[in-house]
Parts: structure tokens; sequence; C-alpha cells
């Protein structure tokens, strides 16, 4: 579904920034109409470096260099896409969200999604209805310590053996392509088809906008398969989700708690532990480690005590790692996980757990000295190396001295001798584009001048008095680079810059528009430093067009240009 300019630009007329990142962060006057605070998309604890403006409603972070209008930060914050962020904002602006028709297909599709949203939701309603009558139900939710808050806080229910559900779905006009396509029944091989969760214990997948994507059912006792999925279906892929991220998300902790399953999540919500997440029966993905980056900076993996959960930490340690969020590992001794050991312990042995969580590093320690002999020399030249292609991956150096010097000191080997292996091993790595070479910080901007296209768009963008000069001796095509391009010609088109925050196809962009407009550089003389950009820019294109004739060889061209 595409929205039309005017349904957007009426969305965010009647969204202000102000009062929208208000709610969630606390913001301090910098100026009439200006404000400052930290950021909450980086770990910005001392310097406010989020800078927002009521008049131009954009806001730009210079430390992380995310920024943008209302749509972005909600999009941010919220973990949405342009289209949810929109209709966020319409619904809190009570605006009727319109029944689109200029896309008549991508329509349809949106659609079938609200279709499924409906069916999954009717789904969760009956099962849960029905846990309350099935008493084998409900005493195997006791006896795996879910209270009736937790119950009623997941929505937890009862899949029952019989196909009443079908009949219920089908009253309410839902066709059987439809439940298909929900994944509420399945086709067999022989092509009969099936219904996909019976005489299970129904967890419901929720997303951020609180929609019911998916199920996970538990069989009872020893029933396989153990937990049963909804399949992808154009409203789910278990690659991309997280169970109980909707909750987690508004935890007040720094942190996430990352674990393997269902039950252990509910044991530790139950516990009062509202940060906990799970993946869905997968190895974490990337696409989770991107949604995880988005609310939060570090992550305590809690997998399972086993072989295999072990394993799948040391992964995620490493992918965690390489999209830079820090991890802590937490090992649950004599218990194979989370839920076991809370229901074990109680709450408060597992908040111990929390605060001693060591940094992955030193997990990545002790597995690497137990295979070594470190009272031999060979052993120590081995775990040297080893633990030295670990310490590579750390980006701070700060953290690397302080990791080294801790792995040196308990290993008994001295710090340069690591250090220097840690070097050889960063320059193997980043030949091998395995860590990002470290970012060099240009400290001064004259050494790094924006381009005079970007400057000069710098310019129309703060002046009235700059556009004009620009549009009465330019024309789009002058500047160098599509951004500059398409916004000049909007500009040239008579747009504002209201419509342009609005507009979708700058959506990508927007972080790099609010840092030009809220870096606070002051220009002097607007006309001087307005005729200087646009002779430039206006040169520039007369050379890109010279060059681009005399490649193809077309002298007329060429005389015509050089004429001009
Ligand atoms: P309980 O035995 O009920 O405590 O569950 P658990 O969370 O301890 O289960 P386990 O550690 O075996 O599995 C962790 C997660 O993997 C589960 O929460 C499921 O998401 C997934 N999983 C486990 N068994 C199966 C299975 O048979 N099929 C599928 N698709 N996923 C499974
Ligand atoms: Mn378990």
């Amino acid at each position: 579904m595409r929205f039309s300019d005017e349904f957007l630009q009426e969305v965010t007329l009647r969204s202000d920034i102000i009062d929208i990142m208000g709610q969630s962060i606390k913001l301090q006057s910098s100026g009439v109409g200006k404000f400052k605070a930290l950021c909450p998309f980086h770990r910005d604890t001392k310097t406010p470096s989020l800078s927002i403006s009521a008049d131009k409603q954009l806001f730009h972070c210079f430390g992380c260099g995310k920024g943008g209008g209302v749509i972005q930060f909600v999009m941010e914050q919220q973990g949405l896409d342009f289209q949810e962020a929109v209709i966020y904002l319409a619904e809190r602006a009570n605006l009727d969200i319109p029944k689109n028709n200029q896309n008549n297909e991508d329509y349809v599709k949106n659609d079938i999604k609200k279709i499924l949203f409906e069916i999954n939701l009717e789904c969760a309603k009956y099962f849960r209805s029905e846990l309350s009558k099935s008493k084998k139900a409900l005493d195997y939710a006791k006896e795996r310590g879910l209270s009736p808050e937790v119950i009623k806080k997941f929505g937890i229910g009862y899949a029952p053996s019989n196909n009443k559900i079908l009949d219920i779905l089908e009253k309410k006009g839902y066709s059987k392509e439809q439940l298909n396509l929900a994944g509420i029944i399945g086709t067999a091989e022989d092509g009969r088809e099936y219904l996909r969760f019976k005489d299970r214990l129904m967890f419901p997948i929720i997303d951020l906008r609180k929609n019911v994507i998916a199920f996970g059912g538990r069989a009872f006792g020893d029933a396989m398969p153990k937990y049963l999925n909804t399949s992808n279906t154009p409203i789910f892929n278990k690659s991309y989700n997280l169970f109980a991220l909707n909750f987690a998300k508004n935890s007040p902790t720094p942190y996430l708690i990352l674990t393997e399953g269902y039950m252990d999540v509910i044991a530790l919500h139950t516990a009062g532990y509202s940060a906990a997440i799970a993946t869905l029966g997968t190895a974490l993905t990337e696409q989770q480690v991107r949604l995880i980056r988005r609310f939060r900076g570090e992550v305590i993996i809690c997998y399972d005590s086993d072989e295999a959960g072990q394993k799948a930490t040391k992964r995620s340690i490493d992918l965690l790692a390489k999209e830079g969020i820090r991890a802590r590992v937490l090992i649950q001794p004599d218990c194979k996980d989370p839920d076991e050991y809370i229901n074990k312990y109680g709450a408060s042995a597992f908040g111990d757990l929390i605060k001693t969580a060591p940094i992955a590093i030193e997990h990545l320690y002790e597995d690497i000295r137990a295979k070594y002999d470190l009272s031999t020399s060979e052993g120590k030249i081995g775990f040297a190396r080893t633990l030295a292609l670990e310490l590579a991956k750390i980006d701070s150096e700060i953290e690397l001295e302080i990791y080294g010097r801790k792995c040196a000191e308990m290993a008994g080997i001295n710090y340069e001798t690591i250090l220097s292996e840690v070097i050889k091993a960063k320059k193997r790595a980043v030949g091998a584009n395995i860590v990002r070479p470290q970012q060099t910080q240009i400290s001064s901007p004259s050494v790094n001048r924006p381009s005079p296209d970007k400057e000069l768009i710098k310019l129309i963008l703060n002046d009235q008095t700059a556009l004009d000069m620009a549009i009465k001796n330019l024309t789009p095509e002058d500047f160098d680079g599509e951004l500059w391009q398409s916004l000049a010609s909007e500009f040239w088109n008579g747009k504002t810059f209201e419509e342009i925050n609005s507009n979708p196809k700058f959506a990508e962009n927007m972080n790099e528009i609010s840092e030009l407009i809220l870096n606070d550089e002051q220009i002097v003389d607007i006309k001087l430093a307005a005729t200087e950009l646009i002779l430039k820019v206006k040169s520039n294109s007369k050379k890109r067009r010279l060059d681009e004739a005399a490649q193809s060889g077309d002298i007329e061209r060429v005389a015509k240009i050089m004429s001009e």
C-alpha cells in the first residue's frame, strides 16, 4: 500500500517531533525551538549529542549519525518500517488510515496480511478460552509453573484435538485458502489438509505492533515433535522475529537476555526478568541481531548448558560482536536451562548470575585455556595465538588493553607477546574482511570539506534567498550525485521542506539531510557563499558534460557547451 502525499503530510503535520520524542526522551532546551538530548540509539551517557529542531521537525545525532524526521524517529525507536511508522503516527493522531487504491497489487497484498493477522488473533482468542476449559492443559501449565498472570500476559492457550476452530473461522468468513496461508491448516504430501496444532499448549508469537503473527505449540509429555511452530507465512518469518521482544523492549534494563526457548522466556518473565527473549527454534540470525540492536547495545546470552548450547553461544557472541553488540555469558551451574535454574534456586539466585555474568571474552578465555597445558611452552604459544584471534575482534583499544592484560596475567604470559599476536591477527582479519578496519576520525572539517553540491544543498535547505539564487542559475541536473539532484528537482518544482520530510522517496536519506540542516555551522554572508557555491557547482557540471561529450566524440556538443 502506498500512501498519498497528502496523507503523509497530514500525518507529519499532526505528529509534532518534540511531542513524540519528549514522550520517551528527556529534552533540554538549547535555544528557541531547539533541543538537545542523550541519544537513545547509541551508548550516549555524558554529552547530549542529539539535536532536535521544532522548526524543521528534524532530529540528528552527531555521535552516531542517526537522524531524520518524526517518521524516521518512530521507525528507529520502535523497530518499524516506513509504512508501519506512518500507521502508528496516524493512529496516534486519530487519523483514518486510507483504504488505498493507487497501487492495486500492493494493496491486495496488504489486505491479505491484515486478514492473516485477524485469523491469528481469532485463533489466539479461541485457544485462550479453550485453556480455561481443559483440566489437562491447566494441570500441565501449573506443573510448568505458569501463573494465571503470566498465562494472561503471554496469551497462552490450548489447541484441542477436535476441528471446532475450523467451523468458527469459517463462520467468520475466512476461506480454506486463507487458513492455509496463515499456517493454521497444513497440506500433507498426499494433498489432504490437516489442522496444524492439535492437543498442544499454545504460545502466540507477537510482533512489535502487537499483532499475533504465529504460534509455537508445546506437546504434552513426550509426544513428538516437542514443539511445533507456524511455518513461514506472508506475515511470519522465524529468522526475522524474536519471541517476547514486544515485552522485553520495554524492560528497564540496558540489556536483553537471550535464551533458547519459550519456557525459558516465560520462566524469566515470571521471575521478574522482563528483558528475556528467545529465538524461535533456530540459531540466532543476522536479522534478529539487527532487530536487537534497534533497542539495546548489550545482550546476556543464556543458552542451555549442554554442548549444543555452548556451541551456539560462541556463534552468537561472534554474530553480536560483528554488529557492535556487547555480549555477556550467563552460565547456570548444574542446570540444563534458565527455566530449570529458576525453578530450582529461585528468582534472586538468577539475579546473582546476571550480575556476575562475565563479558564474552572471559568466557572464551576459560574455554580456550581448558584446551592448552599452560605449564609447557607449546601450550602457552598455542594459547596465546588462539586467544589473540578472539582479542583481535575487539574494536575498542581500551577494551582490548584491559582484556588483553587480564588474559595475560591469568595465563602468566607477557602482555606484549599477546598484543603482538593480536596485531598480526588483526592484520590478517582485515585482509580477510572479518574485522572492520578502525575508523579514522577526521578531526578538522577542512580536511574533509563536503562537496560544493552538498554545501549548496545545505544552504538551500536553510535559506530562501540561497534557494532563489540557485533556481535562477542552475538546473537540478547541474548537481553531482543522485540525492542532490532529486532533492533539487523537488525544490525547483516548488515543493516545500515539509513535503520532502514526509516523502518516502527520501526516507533512506533523512539522516544525511537532517545532518545538513541541524549542523550548527554559521554562515556569515549567505549571498556570497551562495554565489561561490553556485559558480562551483555550475563549473563542475560543465566539466562533467564536456567530458561526457568528448568521450562520445560529439564535437558539436563540445563546441556548444564551451560557448555557454
Ligand atoms: P521444555 O522442554 O518445554 O522446557 O522446552 P525447552 O525450551 O527446554 O526446549 P528445548 O531446550 O528442547 O528447545 C528450545 C527451543 O527449541 C524451544 O523453545 C523451541 O522453540 C525449539 N524446539 C525444541 N524442540 C523442537 C521441535 O521438536 N521442533 C521445533 N520446530 N522446535 C523445537
Ligand atoms: Mn526447558
